[in-house]
């Protein structure tokens, strides 16, 4: 058990596609702190494998969302506001990018694959805040997951642009939100071995590299980062909004 309660809360959680989600360890660990969730698949593909992960917590919704269908989003928190009636939390992780277009140079970066990357990763916080907030009446906390803290990583791409659009959503919504008692604050992960990181031509790279050069000396954990999910989501950062909180072993202060 967590130091952090969560008894009470309420909350949905957008991106488990597997065991390695970072979704899925960020649900264990709420889990665990008490919390009561809800969760979405992008599709029909994904459904069965979801539906196993939290099928040991019972009666958990689990509604299909694809992020770019403006009806699946409306759809969601309509039965939220049915099962649940208010709700506490948002976990926004995810993301998509062509795989072709991580592949070449940046500047070969096609219209359309511009469009894809931007609209899924970093347009779909919007709508999912606006209805959620509508359902937080008391307060609510709001995270999406992050990547870039402003570097270049050859290989990223377009997800490098729509990170950073993504970041600024935060800051915005976070700006539009506080009146409402809603904070909106990011996670800025370090690498970590999932199905959206495999499609990345340089992953191992990386991985190598951050672990290399932060101060910590090694990579970052699914758990390390569930944790600070706990953080942000719980009352114990009721006075934190609009942050992005690096949890990369202390990488991003390195310039070397
Ligand atoms: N893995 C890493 O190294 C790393 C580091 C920093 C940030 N992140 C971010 O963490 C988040 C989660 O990624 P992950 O690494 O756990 O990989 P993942 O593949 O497990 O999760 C990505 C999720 O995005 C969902 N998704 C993609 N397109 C969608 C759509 N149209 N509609 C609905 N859902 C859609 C997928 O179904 C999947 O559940 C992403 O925002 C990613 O950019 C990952």
């Amino acid at each position: 058990m967590y130091p952090i309660n969560l008894e009470g809360k309420k909350g949905i959680i957008f991106g488990v596609a597997n065991q390695r989600s970072i979704a899925w360890a960020i649900a264990q660990t709420l889990h665990q702190a008490g919390a009561e969730l809800a969760f979405t698949y992008q599709g029909p593909r994904l459904k069965e494998g979801v539906a196993r992960l939290v099928q040991p917590w019972g009666d958990a919704p689990l509604m299909e969302c694809d992020v770019t269908q403006d009806g699946h989003i409306s759809r969601v928190f309509e039965e939220l506001r049915e099962r649940f009636g208010s709700l506490s939390f948002v976990v926004h992780s995810v993301a998509f990018a062509d795989r072709e277009e991580m592949a070449g140079n940046f500047y070969d970066t096609s219209r359309q694959g511009f469009h894809t990357a931007m609209e899924v990763s970093a347009y779909s916080l919007i709508p999912i805040a606006k209805h959620a907030s509508d359902l937080m009446a008391s307060g609510g906390s709001i995270i999406t997951l992050t990547f870039t803290m402003q570097l270049v990583y050859p290989g990223y791409n377009i997800m490098g642009t729509a990170k950073a659009a993504l970041e600024q959503e935060v800051r915005h919504l976070a700006a539009e939100l506080g009146p409402r008692g809603v904070r909106v604050n990011a996670l800025s992960s370090g690498p970590l071995d999932t199905l959206a990181a495999r499609g990345l031509h340089r992953f191992v790279d990386l991985k190598h590299i951050h672990a290399e050069r932060a101060p910590l000396k090694r990579n970052i954990t699914h758990e390390e980062v569930a944790a600070a999910a706990l953080f942000l989501l719980s009352d114990m950062a009721s006075g934190i909004t609009g942050a992005i909180l690096p949890v990369d072993g202390g990488y991003h202060i390195m310039g070397v």
